[in-house]
């Protein structure tokens, strides 16, 4: 991605306002519904997962200009979830829950270029954590 994207992606983010409980839930509810298949991965409360996405991303966000800081902690995410039994083809319904989370919440702010500049910017966790 380049530093105009991740500029983009801070001002998107930031325009939302603060990362909500509903966001995560929200995203849950769309992934589920685009792979109803992943549900049965999930044990935990549906509740807790939520707030654990939004903070990764919420971090992610803050810190795409601090990859020593950004890249441990998404390694780290990429083997934990290689030990819950994740594969590559699930990151696929992942990305487009979330940037259909971001759309919705968004609205008339979600121009092409925003949604390049997400699309990069989950292309490169995704990768981070595959390779980890
Ligand atoms: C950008 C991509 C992703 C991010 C940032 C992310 C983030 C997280 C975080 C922060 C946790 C909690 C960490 C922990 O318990 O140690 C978690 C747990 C989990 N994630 Fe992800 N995740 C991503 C992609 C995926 C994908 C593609 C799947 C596959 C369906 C997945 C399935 C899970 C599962 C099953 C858990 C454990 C939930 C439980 O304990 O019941 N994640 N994820």
């Amino acid at each position: 991605m380049t530093r105009d994207q991740a500029q983009i992606v801070e001002d998107s983010f930031s325009a939302i306002g603060p990362v909500t409980l509903e966001m995560g839930e929200a995203f849950y509810e769309n992934l589920f519904e685009i792979a109803p298949e992943l549900r049965k991965l999930f044990s935990r409360e549906a509740i807790e997962q939520a707030m654990r996405f939004s903070e990764v991303l919420a971090f992610t966000v803050s810190n795409l200009r601090a990859p020593e800081r950004l890249l441990p902690i998404i390694r780290g995410l990429g083997v934990r979830h290689r030990e819950l039994g994740v594969a590559a083809e699930h990151f696929a319904p992942f990305k487009v829950a979330l940037l259909k989370t971001l759309q919705d919440k968004m609205q008339d702010g979600w121009t092409r270029d925003v949604e390049a500049a997400w699309s990069s910017t989950y292309d490169m966790v995704a990768s981070e954590m595959l390779a980890a």
